[in-house]
């Protein structure tokens, strides 16, 4: 797949770290946001990063910053975004599973690079279930 990764100064290193993981598995990461650890807003990276997500230009984004918390609001502000804050493998998989999320967000200062792997792969390993899910994202859309 290919995987359109972003972050501020507060994702950087796991973004790093994440970035190294994925490749390994054979994904294709593109990173945006912070370029040496230097104060980024994060939420100019959710508005780069969302809109190529909903142009194919990726299979999904996966964003980073402090918390994950600034970054998830960000990008769910914007149509057709539906980004999810995971700090565990099982909101990963539902995520995917229920809401058909198509951004990962995650928190550089809240979740081990070890974990935020395992997070990104589980997120990118499930599929949609479709159903009553879809009935439920149209009632969100
Ligand atoms: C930046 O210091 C920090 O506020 C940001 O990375 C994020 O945690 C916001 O939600």
């Amino acid at each position: 797949m290919k995987i359109l990764l972003g972050s501020d100064h507060g994702g950087y290193d796991l973004r790093l770290e994440v970035a190294k993981y994925l490749e390994e598995l054979g994904h294709e990461v593109v990173q945006y946001g912070s370029k040496g650890g230097e104060s980024v807003d994060y939420p100019l990276v959710a508005q780069e990063v969302c809109p190529k997500v909903l142009a194919g230009e990726g299979d999904f984004g996966i964003l980073i910053c402090g918390t994950g918390i600034g970054i998830s609001i960000a990008a769910n502000k914007i149509h057709g975004i539906r980004a999810a804050l995971c700090t565990d493998c099982y909101m990963a998989e539902f995520t995917r599973k229920h809401n058909n999320a198509n951004v990962l967000c995650m928190g550089g200062r809240v979740t081990g690079p070890g974990t935020a792997c395992k997070i990104a792969e589980t997120f990118l390993s499930n599929g949609f279930e479709g159903g009553r899910h879809q009935r439920r994202i149209d009632e969100i859309e």
